[in-house]
């Protein structure tokens, strides 16, 4: 008879209830930036307040600026009331948190500072303090080397073979590089230091509760998972639209991009987690084998083929709820010539058993009318014959959404009969809300990171062979792009759906965006 303590154990990856039981540190690099401030430690204070850290723990925040472990704290601790938004969002317990705060003024390319972070270590006193190690590289991506080298030399971060006498694990931020070749520089530098199984890298929207969801979705509910093919369904659009410009971030985008930034990895990963084959376990490895299978299995969009299958944009001065915005080429640190797109639109097809010649629509811009990221699956209409045969009846196909955010559910489209005398039919829409279900707070993508780091799952992370998939994907789109200058068909308004192109891109196919809704 099977174990009971077998059967009611969580499966491994995406187990429901996270808490790391061991101690641990988690060292930030980049401590004084954004990210540190706006993201991390509202996260973990947030965990602190759920119990959900382990017992002890230690933060050490590490960078170049000269501050105090106090001045510090005060920093954090402004974070966390602009930026918490939980049941936790109070400050009662800041100070027992904050006591596990410390600061380290180090140059990462400074060796003495290393040995000062290991003599920190050394002082916590607690033997897994020092073992359990949590390396963040909140840093340039052009520094995630020299780090990794620099954590190596002050006897901090080895390649280990298991976990049997305490972990060590980087965490790196995107972007991780520009393109393929960056890429693999990037991955075979950090390999030299680390194991695949001690990298995790952040795509922060795996963390966000829907996204995980596309997942349970999918595969717990048999009545979708039986249509979820090419004979049910028509095509998917999925669209991440963002109501802001590019802000103060002009001088990394103007590097990025919106096809390195966005499509490289958010939407390439919905898509995958939307289309990819039932994986064998919830495992890390079958799950992220699945997903790098899909990747794989798009058809290579080429330079040649460009044109035809991928429209970008760039914002020209408009306004959003009629409040003004600039146009990117007057933003800060933007080249007033710049050719950098902020909007990219694509048509891939998945050239598997499940999907052929099935369209997946992908788009995402800044500076749209607002902000919203969906998935639309839209099936095939019924045969041509009683009601679909009347063109006085008001008949859609039917749709179903995944909105990922903001107001996250799901929206079941179908014809219904308008009550009375006649035939008459309306589209209407049956629809599951988070908010409504399980209450307003939905926990922040990097609380669910934070916590896989520290239980060593990297389900929720991206692995080197998928970053380098996902790169060769769009480096051909921008060889395509090559340094033709943006034209006029390609430039939008700032507050509006992206440049004419991208309708066309569709209408070609005889399909048609369906714009996301505002926020009810
Ligand atoms: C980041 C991009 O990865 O995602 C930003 O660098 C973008 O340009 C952001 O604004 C969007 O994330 P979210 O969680 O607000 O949808």
């Amino acid at each position: 008879m099977a174990d009971a303590s077998i059967l009611n154990a969580p499966p491994p990856g995406l187990s429901d209830q996270r808490r790391s039981d061991e101690p641990c540190t988690i060292v930030i690099f980049g401590a004084s930036g954004d990210l540190t401030w706006r993201k991390l430690i509202p996260a973990l204070y947030h965990l602190y307040c759920q119990g959900q850290l382990p017992s002890p723990f230690r933060v050490v925040g590490f960078a170049r600026r000269d501050k105090t472990d106090e001045s510090w704290r005060g920093e954090m601790r402004a974070g966390v009331t602009e930026h918490a938004n939980g049941p936790h969002d109070g400050l009662e317990r800041w100070e027992e948190f904050a006591a596990n705060l410390s600061y380290l003024r180090g140059d990462l390319n400074d060796s003495e500072a290393y040995t000062a972070l290991a003599a920190r270590l050394e002082q916590f006193g607690e033997p897994a303090l020092r073992a359990n190690l949590v390396f963040y590289l909140a840093i340039s991506p052009s520094l995630f080397g020299l780090a990794v080298d620099q954590l190596h030399e002050a006897g901090l971060l080895e390649r280990l073979e298991d976990d049997a006498a305490g972990w060590q694990r980087v965490v790196v931020e995107k972007p991780f590089g520009k393109d393929l070749q960056s890429a693999q520089e990037l991955n075979a530098h950090l390999i030299r230091h680390a194991r695949e199984r001690q990298i995790f890298r952040i795509d922060h929207y795996l963390g966000k509760e829907t996204v995980q969801n596309i997942m349970m979705f999918r595969f717990s509910n048999a009545i979708f998972e039986q249509l979820w093919n090419r004979e049910a369904i028509e095509h998917v659009q999925i669209t991440v639209s963002e109501n802001i410009g590019v802000g103060s971030r002009g001088g990394y985008f103007e590097e990025a991009g919106t096809l390195r930034d966005m499509m490289q990895n958010h939407l390439l990963q919905i898509l995958s987690l939307v289309a990819m084959e039932p994986p064998p376990s919830l495992a890390a490895e079958d799950v992220r084998n699945e997903k790098v299978k899909l990747l794989k299995s798009i058809r290579p969009i080429t330079p040649e083929t460009v044109a035809e299958h991928v429209v970008r944009g760039q914002y020209f001065a408009g306004a959003i709820n009629d409040e003004a915005r600039k146009g990117y080429r007057q933003e800060e640190r933007v080249d007033p010539a710049s050719n950098v797109e902020t909007y990219v639109a694509a048509k891939f097809f998945v050239d598997n058993w499940r999907w052929s010649g099935v369209p997946f629509y992908l788009r995402t811009g800044k500076n749209l009318p607002l902000r919203a990221s969906e998935v639309r699956v839209q099936f095939r209409p019924t045969p041509n014959v009683l009601f679909a045969a009347r063109d006085d009846l008001d008949l859609q196909s039917n749709a179903l959404t995944l909105r990922l955010q903001p107001d996250e559910g799901i929206f079941l489209r179908f014809n219904g009969k308008v009550p009375g005398n006649t035939i008459a039919t309306r589209p209407v829409r049956m629809q599951f809300g988070y908010d409504s279900e399980f209450g307003a707070y939905t926990p922040e993508a990097y609380e669910r990171l934070l916590l896989e780091v520290m239980a060593g799952d990297a389900t929720l992370f991206i692995r080197r062979d998928e970053v380098e998939t996902a790169w060769q994907i769009v480096d051909a789109i921008r060889e395509g792009w090559g340094d033709e200058p943006i034209t006029n068909s390609e430039i939008y308004a700032a507050g509006t759906w992206g440049p004419e192109a991208a309708e066309e891109l569709l209408a070609r196919s005889g399909h048609k965006w369906h714009n996301p809704q505002p926020e009810k």
